[in-house]
């Protein structure tokens, strides 16, 4: 095990196979009771290898296996949570260890953030997209219907333990999933990262572990770095919502079934590349790069057939980046460079939205 990055109290570890980790002192966990929160289909791949690992430091061992789905990221899912902590009288010697995607550890680090005024959390991220993303950070969210990730805290866990191990059984779809917070993170702030991954994207899909050790540590690298000059959403770390507003749209609309957070982005970002180009921040030449690396990691570029314009203008009305009537986007403007534009004209998001449904970067 590797320790990869510290930002302010909260280590990041990295290692190629978690439960080949016997010999790992999790010292931070001794003598702590101890609750896992997994869904039922991780839980039924990993979770008595995780606890025969912990049951070397500690006996207060349980768990508690969710649903599977991003439909399940809801106030009644923390509720049912909740009343577990409380009628199995968890107290503030508690850590919670977030077992799973970014779901899990979105619904988890919110729990933690408010139970009891807030009690210890652990991540163990096990997709991609949570290993690069999703865990790194503070944030923790959960849906309402009114919108994505609406109701949240800023809260800091006190470690992240990333397997490599783990992405082994992931669906490829989930992989691209992942892959789709990998090129955000080229195309906002890091050029040369953004060719490294066009560069080796069949290694990164076909899970070599010296890429994917690359592509992880870059990623938790770039993210750190934001977060550490901005704690909570500022200039800065609202880069990181490239593509989201359109993406959470999208994921809305379809009711968080069958597109997942990383396909929907993807969408997202072709999206914002037409703004950019209906603004003229962006040269085609560098549209199209992002155009064909999204299509290259076999990331839709079209969103869902039914949704219509009106849908998205409808739905991100409610972004969180926005004030109260001007629609604020994340935009590219180069190959490592993204801006916030303020108060973005409807008319050119109406036009950028068509001119994506119509592929018009292929006709260029
Ligand atoms: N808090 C943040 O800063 C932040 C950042 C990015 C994304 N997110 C959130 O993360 C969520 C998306 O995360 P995700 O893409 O990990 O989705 P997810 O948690 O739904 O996981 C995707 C699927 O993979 C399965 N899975 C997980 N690990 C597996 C494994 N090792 N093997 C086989 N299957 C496995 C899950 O059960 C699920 O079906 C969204 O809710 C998004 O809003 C949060
Ligand atoms: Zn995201």
């Amino acid at each position: 095990m590797k320790k990869l990055l510290k930002y302010n109290s909260c280590n990041i570890l990295i290692s190629n196979n978690l439960f080949n980790e016997s010999n790992y002192n999790f010292s931070i966990l001794r003598n702590k009771r101890i609750l896992i929160i997994t869904n039922k289909l991780i839980a039924s791949l990993y979770l008595s290898k995780l606890k025969k690992l912990l049951y070397s430091v500690t006996n207060y061992l349980e768990h508690i296996a969710i649903p599977d789905g991003e439909k399940y990221k809801t106030m009644v899912t923390v509720n049912n949570i909740i009343l577990v902590l409380l009628k199995k009288n968890y107290d503030n010697n508690t850590i919670i260890i977030s077992f799973g995607g970014g779901v899990i550890s979105d619904i988890s680090g919110f729990i933690a953030s408010i139970y009891r005024r807030g009690i210890d959390i652990i991540h163990i991220p096990t997709t991609l997209l949570a290993q690069v993303d999703a865990c790194i950070g503070n944030k923790n969210s959960i849906n309402h219907k009114y919108g994505k990730n609406m109701i949240g805290t800023f809260y800091e866990p006190k470690l992240i333990i990333i397997g490599l191990n783990f992405l082994n059984t992931l669906s490829k779809k989930e992989i691209y999933s992942g892959l789709s917070e990998v090129i955000k993170y080229g195309i906002i702030m890091d050029k040369s990262f953004f060719f490294w991954i066009k560069r080796n994207l069949k290694n990164l899909i076909s899970l070599k572990l010296k890429f994917l050790y690359k592509c992880v540590t870059t990623c938790c690298k770039l993210k750190v770095n934001i977060i550490n000059k901005d704690k909570i959403d500022n200039i800065s770390r609202i880069l990181l919502n490239f593509g989201h507003t359109f993406g959470h749209a999208i994921e809305k609309y379809t009711n968080y079934n069958y597109w997942t957070h990383g396909l929907a982005i993807a969408v997202g970002i072709i999206i914002a590349t037409y703004v950019s180009l209906n603004l003229n921040i962006i040269k085609i030449k560098h549209a199209k790069l992002i155009r064909l690396l999204l299509i290259k990691a076999k990331l839709p570029i079209f969103g869902p057939k039914n949704i219509n314009v009106n849908d998205y203008i409808d739905i991100i009305k409610y972004d969180k980046k926005n004030n109260t009537n001007s629609i604020n986007l994340i935009l590219p403007v180069n190959i490592g460079t993204a801006k916030v534009f303020y108060n973005v004209d409807k008319k050119i998001i109406i036009k950028s939205i068509l001119d994506s449904k119509q592929d018009l970067l292929s006709k260029v």
